[in-house]
């Protein structure tokens, strides 16, 4: 097993009815700016449940962050906090909601140009340097409550980055299964996916020492398997919808990496088709994830022959069990009600390709993917695969 440390600050507040607790959690004399997205909450209820669990404090209201939250807005919002001296960010919301406020909490005492956070994509790991949020989560997918990396786009180059740094964890998050009722069955099934492919990006790489990573990473694929096709069905049910929510989180916290080497590159490309079609996040990872695996086959094919024993019960020779691992996967995601090839998005993709391969050459990632092996070139092939 590789060394680590294992580092997760974040307080977290997991059940029905726990939004009321806020109050416990916000220090009293805080000036607080609610971030939220289109306007779900005020829709769903989640909104009154806030305020009212916030009598009396001093509060600022920030609206509009867009999923896959854009820079521009993220500005507008460092530009109320500086003016009105906001010492605490509370984001009600998703991933979105979530990233953006990570973003703008290391935007507001950045020295120097807010853009090079995403585009130098630098490590913010002074605590004494940001401003202190945490969340009130309305969507499991992505596991954001829980870790300290955030996704932002900027609008003017068509750019979706990565970043993050230590200083970013939430200080808490409240997650209450219940607030899924109000989801449309899209995001329900994003959710699964979302989450199904950071277990794999992070459990997909080659055998390892990692026995117990391993088992738990299998145990969350499972329960998404187990559980997903019926939560997207009766949203309503708590012991689908609390599983649900806790194996987001589990996915994404930290816990399963540790250890152990990772992946990412599904991300990456993924993030590249959301940025140039508007693709929701988890149905590019649908795209890429599964051709990914075939093109860096003779790398993967170790895990991906145990995956293929564990999840899905499968026999055979080494290869056989590989090869057909990955068809069960596409077929999960089909019944997860996901399209696995970028030409049911768009006719417009003949270029993609070359122009996904060329931004990464330009950007200097020459080797992605756990043995840093997946060049421009692979990119290239995986993204033309996808077609
Ligand atoms: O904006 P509102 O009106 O709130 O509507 C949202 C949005 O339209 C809606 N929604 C959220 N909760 C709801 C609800 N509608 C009804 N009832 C509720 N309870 O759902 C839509 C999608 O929300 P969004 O926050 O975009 O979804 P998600 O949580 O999937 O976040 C996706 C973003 O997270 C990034 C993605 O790239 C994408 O930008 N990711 C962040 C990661 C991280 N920080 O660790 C990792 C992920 O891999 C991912 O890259
Ligand atoms: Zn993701």
């Amino acid at each position: 097993m590789l060394n680590f440390e294992l580092y997760n600050p974040t307080n977290l507040i997991f059940g029905k009815g726990q939004i009321e607790k806020i109050a416990t959690l916000i220090p009293a004399e805080a000036k607080i700016l609610i971030a939220y997205g289109g306007g779900s909450i005020f829709k769903n209820g989640i909104y009154d449940q806030v305020k009212a669990a916030l009598p009396d404090r001093n509060i600022v209201e920030f609206g509009g962050i867009e999923p896959n939250p854009h820079y521009e807005t993220l500005m507008k919002a460092v530009t109320v906090i500086k003016e009105q001296n906001i010492d605490f960010i509370l984001a009600v919301g998703g991933g979105s909601v979530i990233d953006g406020v990570k973003f703008i909490s290391a935007a507001v005492h950045f020295e120097g140009n807010p853009m090079d956070i995403l585009q130098k994509r630098l490590l913010i790991k002074d605590l004494s340097k940001v401003v202190p949020f945490g969340t009130v989560l309305t969507i499991p997918a992505t596991g954001s409550e829980m870790n300290s990396g955030s996704v932002v786009t900027i609008e003017a180059t068509q750019e979706k980055l990565a970043f993050g740094g230590s200083a970013l964890f939430p200080k808490f998050s409240i997650c209450d299964p219940t607030v899924i009722v109000s989801l449309p069955k899209r995001q329900l099934q994003n959710g699964v996916v979302d989450a199904y492919t950071h277990v794999l990006e992070q459990y997909l790489t080659y055998p390892h020492e990692g026995f117990l990573q391993d088992r738990i990473s299998e145990s969350i694929l499972q329960t998404l398997i187990e559980i997903g096709p019926k939560v997207v069905e009766d949203p309503t049910n708590y012991a689908l919808a609390s599983n649900f929510m806790w194996s987001c989180t589990m996915a994404l916290n930290g816990l399963i990496q540790k250890g152990v080497p990772s992946d990412w590159a599904t991300h990456m490309i993924g993030h590249e088709l959301t940025a140039l079609y508007g693709i929701d996040h988890a149905r590019t990872l649908a795209i890429i994830g599964p051709n990914l695996y075939k093109v860096m086959f003779e790398t993967k094919k170790g895990k991906l022959a145990q995956y293929g024993k564990r999840i899905f019960n499968l026999t055979g020779t080494e290869d056989e069990i590989a090869q057909e691992a990955i068809n069960k996967t596409v077929a999960f995601f089909h019944t997860m009600g996901m399209q696995t090839q970028l030409s049911e998005y768009t006719k417009e993709f003949d270029t993609t390709a070359d122009f996904i391969a060329n931004r990464f050459e330009e950007r200097g990632w020459k080797g992605l993917g756990e043995k840093q092996n997946i060049t421009p070139e692979k990119v290239r092939e995986i993204v033309t695969a996808s077609y």
